[in-house]
């Protein structure tokens, strides 16, 4: 058992924070190098008539559940890992954190799952998304290439920031707070599960980074897509051009929602 122990805190104090953390600062100096070279995308500024819901209100309920519950969750997971090798914190404030991360966990554990169902089926994977990657998507030429809702990059991010690292992330996090009894009993599993739980959710953190960049300053419009629920023509024909075209052919409804903002929708529109 001892050797068990000293085996879990090698790996631990000498593999996963130290290459995790080198992982997040990587993650945040290629975005801010992203930042710095190529700007926001897009020339689209989001702001003329509301003419499409690309989010409703409950959509946008579960995705600002969870976002916020992930914050929460990432700042005192991140203090709690490397706060005492950076500045040793007082056993007050640590047992603050393990608090404030054991009252997120089970929100985010509810909220997440909701999260992928709702946003599963425009995740996967559709004809034409291996040339948009070829073709570096947003990222080489100056003009975005047509997408679907969600743009092939996008859908990576689903499945391997969000979909498998989130559930490990929630289903280690419910079993190192007890949730599953069973494990309890296994004596070795424990410092395993620790371990599974720092490794997904640091790879979570790195890609949820991206994440969080692309919907605040790296694309222009696209955070208000998600606070505010409606975009306008312009902004959806130049990031999802695809999905656009489906909406102006009445295949998408244009509102899916009972809720809008005065202005023009594309449903109201005289035939
Ligand atoms: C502060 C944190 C976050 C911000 C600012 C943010 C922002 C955004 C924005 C602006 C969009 C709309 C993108 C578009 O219109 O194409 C979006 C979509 C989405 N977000 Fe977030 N988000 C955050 C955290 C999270 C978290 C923690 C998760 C789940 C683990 C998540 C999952 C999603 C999903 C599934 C979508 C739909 C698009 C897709 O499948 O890629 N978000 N987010």
């Amino acid at each position: 058992m001892i050797a068990a122990d000293t085996a879990w805190r090698h790996a631990r104090e000498h593999g996963l924070i130290p290459y995790g953390g080198t992982l997040l600062l990587i993650a945040l100096g290629v975005l801010a190098l992203l930042y710095l070279v190529k700007g926001p995308l897009g020339s689209a500024r989001n702001n003329g008539p509301r003419a499409i819901e690309r989010f409703t209100p409950f959509e946008r309920a579960a995705h600002w559940t969870n976002a916020i519950t992930f914050c929460l969750l990432a700042a005192s997971g991140l203090a709690m890992a490397f706060g005492p090798g950076l500045l040793p914190l007082p056993d007050m404030i640590i047992d603050a954190l393990k608090g404030l991360h054991s009252l997120a966990g089970p929100l985010f554990a509810v909220s997440l799952p909701l999260v992928l169902i709702i946003f599963l089926n425009d995740n996967v994977a559709s004809r034409g998304d291996l040339r948009w990657l070829a073709r570096g998507g947003a990222m080489l030429g100056g003009q975005q290439l047509p997408s679907h809702r969600f743009n092939p990059a996008e859908k990576i991010m689903f499945w391997w920031g969000m979909f498998f690292p989130g559930l490990i992330s929630v289903g280690s996090g419910l079993a190192l707070d007890g949730w599953i009894p069973e494990l309890d009993d296994l004596r070795l599993a424990m410092p395993v599960v620790h371990l599974i739980h720092l490794a997904a959710t640091l790879v979570m953190m790195a890609a949820l980074a991206g994440h969080i960049y692309m919907g605040t300053l790296g694309v222009r419009g696209a955070y208000q897509a998600m606070r505010g629920g409606w975009v306008d023509e312009a902004w959806a024909r130049e990031h999802h051009r695809l999905w656009h075209d489906e909406v102006m052919a009445g295949h998408i409804p244009a509102r899916r929602s009972g809720a809008g903002p005065a202005g023009e929708r594309v449903d109201d529109r005289a035939p």
